[in-house]
């Protein structure tokens, strides 16, 4: 990409004299991944990565949920958001309220909230999950009953790979609900079956039930990696087959796949200019941020 040569050339010596780390989603970009990202991978990478880093500043090239736990998880340092409007619609299906209201209806049901959430649902959540730990982290919580929240579909997903009544919340990712099982059944017809289909698991059930393989996004990279399928379609965000079909050239990547709006606004020159400004940062009210942190180590400490 030499026509980005320039942005990355200025991103890269800035990072050096901010003692700043940038922390890429799977989801971004391959001008962003495979150029200036120093970390990349998953929401629950990111999450251990944010832990563990010694620079001073990072920088989320994800979106705001990511850049949000990155700060409960390292308060001391500056996280800088490139765009503070990279939200998310699993992160916008629930509020704190209704958490509240969720453990008054079913008391002494653990709260398993998705880091798809506000800090503010964090704090009243019992621990976080992502798609790469759902089922470990449920199984390890007491009791024969778990609230999965919000995402509907992942907790569904779940409920087919623990033995617990998993009780759901009704959030859907807004990239992942527009796939649909007769769409994947018209891809095994059109390649007379000769294709792997790997599909994230906020996607709703009858797509799951067309897959040969459900995960995280690192897990997806790992099947790729490992198996090296011929064919593949990944049923999940765009960028997700744009950067391993850089690294996987033996692998042939079938679309379609969906964009997510709010990972695409990050990019490398607001990455640039929030590195030079130092803005905008990311603050989480300290009352909040430590309920929140509970949460989030609790969940990082299953599978440890
Ligand atoms: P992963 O945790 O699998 O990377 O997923 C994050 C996400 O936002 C999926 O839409
Ligand atoms: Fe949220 Fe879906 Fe975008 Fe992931 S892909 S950040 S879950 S809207």
């Amino acid at each position: 990409w030499p026509f980005h040569a320039p942005l990355v050339a200025a991103i890269n010596r800035l990072k050096k004299e901010r003692n700043a780390v940038i922390l890429a989603h799977n989801y971004q970009a391959p001008e962003i991944f495979h150029t200036v990202a120093d970390i990349v991978g998953d929401s629950l990478l990111l999450a251990r990565k944010a832990a563990e880093t010694d620079a001073d500043v990072i920088v989320l090239a994800g979106v705001h949920f990511m850049a949000e736990t990155a700060k409960i998880l390292s308060p001391e340092k500056t996280v800088l958001m490139p765009a503070m409007d990279a939200g998310c619609s699993l992160a916008d299906s629930i509020t704190a309220a209704d958490v509240r209201l969720l453990r008054e209806r079913y008391p002494g049901v653990p709260i398993a909230t998705y880091v798809n959430t506000s800090a503010a649902v964090k704090a009243e959540s019992d621990v976080c999950i992502t798609s790469g730990n759902a089922v470990e982290v449920i199984n390890s919580l007491p009791g024969d009953e778990v609230l999965c929240i919000p995402d509907e579909y992942l907790a569904k997903w779940v409920a087919t790979q623990t033995t617990k009544k998993v009780i759901a919340w009704k959030g859907h990712c807004e990239v992942h609900e527009r796939f649909t099982g007769e769409q994947l059944r018209a891809y095994r017809t059109q390649f007379k079956g000769d294709i792997t289909i790997i599909a994230h698991p906020e996607c709703p059930p009858d797509v799951l039930a067309e897959a040969d393989f459900v995960g995280s996004t690192a897990k997806m990279q790992d099947y790729v990696e490992g198996q090296q399928p011929k064919r593949v379609l990944l049923i999940t965000e765009c960028s997700m087959a744009d950067n391993l079909a850089a690294t996987n050239p033996a692998v042939e990547f079938v679309r379609p796949c969906n964009l997510c709006p709010h990972m695409r606004r990050i990019t490398l020159s607001n990455i640039l200019e929030s590195l030079q400004t130092m803005q905008p940062q990311v603050h989480v009210d300290p009352a909040i941020a430590g309920r929140a942190r509970q949460a989030v180590e609790r969940m990082l400490a299953v599978g440890k």
